[in-house]
């Protein structure tokens, strides 16, 4: 079974991969070109993509050969699944086991916006710190706000554990249905049925939804309008859930105290209005970049195009 690799994986992932199949890597981590895709759709029987490959209509439209699409990653936006299921093309994903690693970068991302950690280590580096002195870069503490959560699936649940059992903070959430009631009872949790009413209750606003159609510029000018002057908006899901000229507009006029990105639009690009503001910090899609859950995600569509080679059900199936 030809399986193509569109990016660099963990070598004991890639090593596993070879000694089972035979498996075309991707030895310069170049992202592959529409073309190039289109192409490896027609040469391979398993594609083994990432975020940062586009895999539309017009890419699996490019060959018959293959048919499994096993993703190196949880989220499947850049994947159009309505073309793939209509080629007969099976999708999976990797989901649980990049939840911790997220999880904490999403605390990463509060922790630097509110104690303005990204602003003090350029101003250092610079070479511009004058001392301690009482009234330097104070920020927010956390213990006693809220923090809302904008969907509540495992990403946020445990976004939510640390916050609340870790930070002291108080844990609302905004989703299509309340969450199991034995997590909402660990974290005293409230459930909010509208989204305008969450983020007016909200001190941090953290986002946990799946990106694409459904939820694109979900957090635009009016949502953002919602949130408490003087809050903080974090982003580790899908860049396009946020309206970015509307959040550079809050940050600069100070409606926002600060925010914290792991995710982009059009990544590799972050929209410029945003470089230029210091309550904003900004990182480079790091949500599940630790060694343990690169190999563990790697591991996992593996056991997908291992089952897929024995004719077993798919255990991550989505399409
Ligand atoms: C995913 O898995 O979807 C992440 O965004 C990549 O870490």
């Amino acid at each position: 079974m030809r399986v193509r690799v569109t990016r660099r994986w963990p070598d004991a992932v890639e090593q596993a991969l070879q000694q089972r199949f035979e498996a075309v890597l991707n030895d310069a981590d170049e992202p592959l070109s529409q073309a190039e895709l289109a192409q490896a759709m027609a040469e391979f029987d398993v594609l083994c993509p990432t975020v940062s490959d586009r895999l539309d209509a017009a890419v699996l439209a490019g060959g018959s050969r293959c048919r499994l699409i096993a993703n190196y990653g949880v989220g499947f936006d850049h994947i159009d699944l309505a073309a793939a299921t209509a080629r007969g093309i099976a999708v999976t994903n990797t989901p649980g086991v990049l939840t911790d690693a997220t999880a904490d970068i999403a605390l990463t991302l509060l922790l630097m916006a509110a104690r303005r950690a990204g602003e003090g280590e350029r101003e250092l580096r610079a070479g511009q710190w004058s001392g301690w002195r009482p009234t330097h870069l104070v920020g927010s503490a956390l213990a006693g706000r809220t923090l809302g959560l904008v969907g509540m699936g495992r990403i946020a649940i445990a976004t939510a554990r640390r916050a609340k059992h870790g930070f002291g903070m108080n844990i609302a959430y905004y989703g299509r249905r309340e969450c199991d009631p034995a997590v909402a009872a660990e974290l005293d949790a409230e459930f909010f049925r509208e989204l305008p009413d969450l983020l007016a209750a909200s001190d941090c606003v953290s986002l946990h939804v799946p990106g694409g159609a459904e939820t694109a510029n979900l957090i635009d000018a009016a949502a953002i309008a919602r949130m408490k002057p003087g809050s903080y908006l974090i982003n580790t899901a899908r860049g396009g859930i946020v309206d970015h000229a509307a959040l550079a507009g809050a940050l600069e006029r100070g409606h926002l105290a600060g925010a914290g990105l792991d995710v982009y639009p059009h990544e590799p690009q972050v929209p410029a209005a945003l470089l230029g503001l210091d309550n904003v910090v900004l990182l480079p899609h790091l949500g599940s970049a630790t060694a343990e859950t690169r190999i563990a995600m790697g591991m996992k569509a593996l056991a997908n195009v291992e089952a897929f080679a024995r004719g077993e059900p798919l255990p991550d199936r989505i399409a």
